[in-house]
């Protein structure tokens, strides 16, 4: 089969009252438009167009990347309109045309094969995929006569009986390249100022086309979203499938309800998620992992049984095998943490490598550092990075000490071995193996306290023989 495939994402979402683009906004923290690009990627077609409209620099940022090129519909005059942008693209084109909508995400690429093998099998000009919606909703009906098609009707035009109809348009079409002519054939929806692609069935049924409507998948997969309320209930659906998902392949959940994870995120099994956690982004977690409450790990990938401990941030950075990070640990960008590694309480790493086995166990900032393997960072140890202009880096030798409350002025070296005393500030570089104190030296005044406490009595006494009579 020769196929192309047309995304309509032009459309301005004026339901959403955003000034985003309605097909960026996101479901799972990733846009719309890219959950349908990916289901669509999926059928291999060489040839992909997505509309947009003149504000839609925004949605070509967000695809950039996937094999797509993009049609202009300069003003968005409907859906018919919309197709009519693409056609001008598709001069010369001869084969089967994918017609999907922008705002309807969790379209599988099963159900569109679905609709591609059952379109050929059946000879049709145009298939639609059909469901039945529950409840009220704003679908087109699709109006049958005994079981043949012959019209869509959208909610705004259908008479008392039509909006009773239950079968309803999911907006996805395969239609035969030459069905394109009839375009032109769509007259202005008057009350709407909209060219109906949903139009050219009623048309195609006049010209004595073949027209099917299948009902390929239900309401939770075709959702169409044009409110915030659609968009929540979307997320929701789609929260659910990939929670399942990994509980399949072994993953725990103590509470499936209050867990976000990207659709892109990864999860090996046997790793426990406690509640609240969000795993977003491209993140992988590897196998035997604990995250615990209130974590949020983004762009990252943690290692196998490493263990995220309670309120703990991790950014595009990689937290490698049997680590431990927090409690109330942030990882910025950059950063690394070494195998069986140990970031905990209040601990801050920016752009820095921790090497294996090292241990910054409190009330720590290390950033723009590179710390060797086995080393015993402190508690309060701070990397002085900044200094008003410029980033300057940190170089920490394996097995070395940093002692408590040790400030390390950067840019500076710390041998391999080395001790550094606690509460030092470290201004020049300690060679290795050597111990490194620059606090003041320690001194005592014997029996200060007997003097000062003898000079408070005498002081007491005078005041009150003055207060005498
Ligand atoms: C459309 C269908 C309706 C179907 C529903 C399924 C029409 C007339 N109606 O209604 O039968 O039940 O989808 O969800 O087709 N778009 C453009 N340019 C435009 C207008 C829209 O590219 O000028 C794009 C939108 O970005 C969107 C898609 O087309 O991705 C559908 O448009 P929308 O306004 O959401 O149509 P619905 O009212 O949902
Ligand atoms: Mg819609």
């Amino acid at each position: 089969m020769n196929l192309a495939t047309v995304v309509l994402a032009a459309g301005l979402g004026t339901r959403m009252k955003s000034a985003l683009p309605k097909v960026l906004h996101n479901v799972n923290g990733k846009p719309m438009v890219q959950h349908v690009i990916d289901s669509l990627k999926q059928l291999r077609s060489g040839n992909n167009i997505v509309v947009i409209g003149p504000s839609g620099s925004g949605v070509k940022d967000a695809l950039a990347g996937y094999p797509v090129a993009f049609a202009l519909q300069k003003e968005p005059k409907g859906t018919g309109d919309a197709l009519k942008a693409a056609a001008r693209q598709l001069k010369g084109f001869s084969g089967t045309l994918l017609i999907l909508s922008g705002d309807t995400p969790l379209i599988s690429a099963a159900t569109l094969r679905n609709l591609l093998r059952l379109h050929a099998k059946n000879r049709e000009d145009v298939s639609i995929i059909s469901f039945i919606a529950e409840g009220p909703h704003s679908y087109g009906r699709i109006i049958r006569e005994g079981a043949k098609v012959k019209a869509v009707v959208e909610a705004g035009d259908a008479d008392e009986s039509q909006k009773k109809i239950n079968e309803v348009n999911s907006g996805i079409y395969a239609l035969e390249s030459r069905v394109l002519a009839l375009l032109g054939e769509i007259r202005v929806n008057k009350a709407k100022g909209e060219y109906y692609l949903t139009d050219i069935i009623g048309i195609a049924v006049r010209k004595g086309l073949r027209i099917g409507a299948h009902i390929l998948g239900n309401e939770t997969e075709l959702t169409g979203i044009n409110t915030r309320e659609d968009l929540c209930r979307a997320a929701h659906y789609n929260r659910e499938k990939i929670i399942s998902k990994w509980m399949e392949s072994g993953v725990s959940f103590m509470d499936r309800s209050s867990v976000f994870i990207h659709p892109d995120a990864k999860i090996g099994s046997d790793t426990v998620i406690y509640p609240n956690v969000h795993i977003e982004g491209g993140t992988i977690i590897g196998k035997g992992c604990v995250l615990y409450p209130n974590t949020r790990i983004v762009d990252s990938a943690i290692g196998d049984h490493a263990v995220i401990k309670d309120s703990t941030l991790i950014e595009s950075s990689v937290v490698k095998h049997r680590a431990a990070v927090g409690p109330f640990a942030h990882v910025r960008p950059g950063s690394v943490i070494g195998a069986s590694a140990k970031i905990g309480n209040f601990v801050e790493v920016k752009k820095s490598v921790i090497g294996a086995g090292t241990k910054a166990s409190h009330l720590s900032y290390l950033g723009d550092a590179e710390i060797g393997e086995n080393v015993n960072i402190g508690a309060g140890t701070i990397t002085c990075n900044y200094d008003g202009k410029e980033k300057h880096r940190t170089l920490i030798g394996a097995d070395v000490f940093i002692g408590s409350d040790t400030q390390i002025v950067a840019p500076v070296k710390i041998g391999k071995g080395a001790y550094v005393g606690a509460g030092s500030t470290i201004t020049k570089d300690v060679p290795p193996l050597a111990l490194a104190l620059s606090r003041t030296v320690q001194r005592h005044i014997e029996n200060w306290a007997l003097r000062k406490q003898s000079q408070a009595t005498s002081k007491k006494s005078r005041v009150k023989e003055k207060k005498l009579p």
